[in-house]
Order: C-alpha cells, then structure tokens, then sequence
C-alpha cells in the first residue's frame, strides 16, 4: 500500500499549528500509521533533503529543518502521494492556491511548514528513514467504508 512521510516542519509546530494542519489531514480522510514529535538531526537532515544538495538554499534548508522539533507523520492509503501532495499545496507559498496549507498558512518558499513525499518510492524510503517498523500501526477503522468503496 502506498505511503507518504508528512513533516510538520519547526515553523508549524513554533507557530501552534499542529492542530490545524493535522485536523485538515484528518479530515480528509486519511489513515495516520505513524506519529511523533522528533528533533532533526544534522546528518537525518542531510540524507533526508539529499537531491537538493549543491543548491543555493541547501544549507538554509538543513539549518531550518534542525531548527526545532518537527511533527512526523505516516500515512498510508491507495494515492496517498497526490492526495497529499495536493491539500499541501505549491512548494512556494506565494504560489500556492487559497484551500491549501501552505496557500492558507504560509507566505514564504523558506519557511513553508510542511513536507511531503513526492513519489511512491519516496514515501516508502522516508517513512523507513523517519519511522522504526514498530513505530508504524495498523488497525481497521470501521470508518473506512465510508470513506472509499
Ligand atoms: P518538501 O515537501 O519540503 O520536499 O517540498 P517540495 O517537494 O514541495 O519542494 P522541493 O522538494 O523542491 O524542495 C524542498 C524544500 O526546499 C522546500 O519545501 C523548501 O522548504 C525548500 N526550497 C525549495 N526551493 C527553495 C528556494 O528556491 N528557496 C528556499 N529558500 N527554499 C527552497
Ligand atoms: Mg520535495
């Protein structure tokens, strides 16, 4: 089944925006496997964010991520990846439609609130980089029905 690793990055959780954001995900429909409050390391920052080094905003954006602690969150669910990539939003703020997250709550590409894994093999990778196996649970909701057919 498809997963996606979503971080509630340090402005979020600085801002007290953990409720809100969590509640629109919730709302959505999603199914939360995984759930913890953690403090980015330098060298997790790093592999996490690997594809963007060399750029010019590589090292702001190592520094931001490890600035404070961070909301991590599992979900897993059929199209997960552009389910959640669309109740997130553009990557910069600024361009990012009203209803979004970022549209809604941000107004800056630096400080942005929010990652989402950007591709099935990428969801897979990150949730094994951020999550332990038996940090990740799985249960039935009786919800589900109601939520796909
Ligand atoms: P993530 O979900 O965080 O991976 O964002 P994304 O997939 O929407 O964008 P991308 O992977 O291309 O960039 C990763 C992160 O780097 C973004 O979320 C921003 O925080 C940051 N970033 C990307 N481009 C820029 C930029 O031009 N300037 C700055 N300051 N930060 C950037
Ligand atoms: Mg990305």
């Amino acid at each position: 089944m498809e997963k996606s690793l979503i971080i509630l990055k340090p402005d979020a959780v600085q801002r007290g925006l953990i409720g809100p954001i969590l509640t629109r995900l919730e709302a959505r429909g999603l199914k939360f496997i995984g759930i913890k409050l953690s403090q980015v390391s330098s060298e997790l920052a790093h592999k996490h964010y690997g594809v963007h080094e060399g750029k010019p905003f590589f090292a702001g954006l190592v520094s931001y991520i490890t600035s404070g602690p961070v909301l991590v969150v599992a979900v897993e669910g059929k199209d997960v990846i552009e389910i959640v990539r669309s109740t997130v939003g553009a990557t910069n703020p600024v361009k990012a439609a009203p209803g979004t997250i970022r549209g809604d709550f941000g107004v800056n590409i630096g400080r942005n609130l929010i990652h989402a894994s950007d591709s099935p093999e990428n969801g897979e990778h990150e949730v094994a980089l951020f999550f332990s196996s038996e940090e990740l649970i799985r249960s039935e909701r009786s919800v589900d029905q109601w939520i796909t057919e």
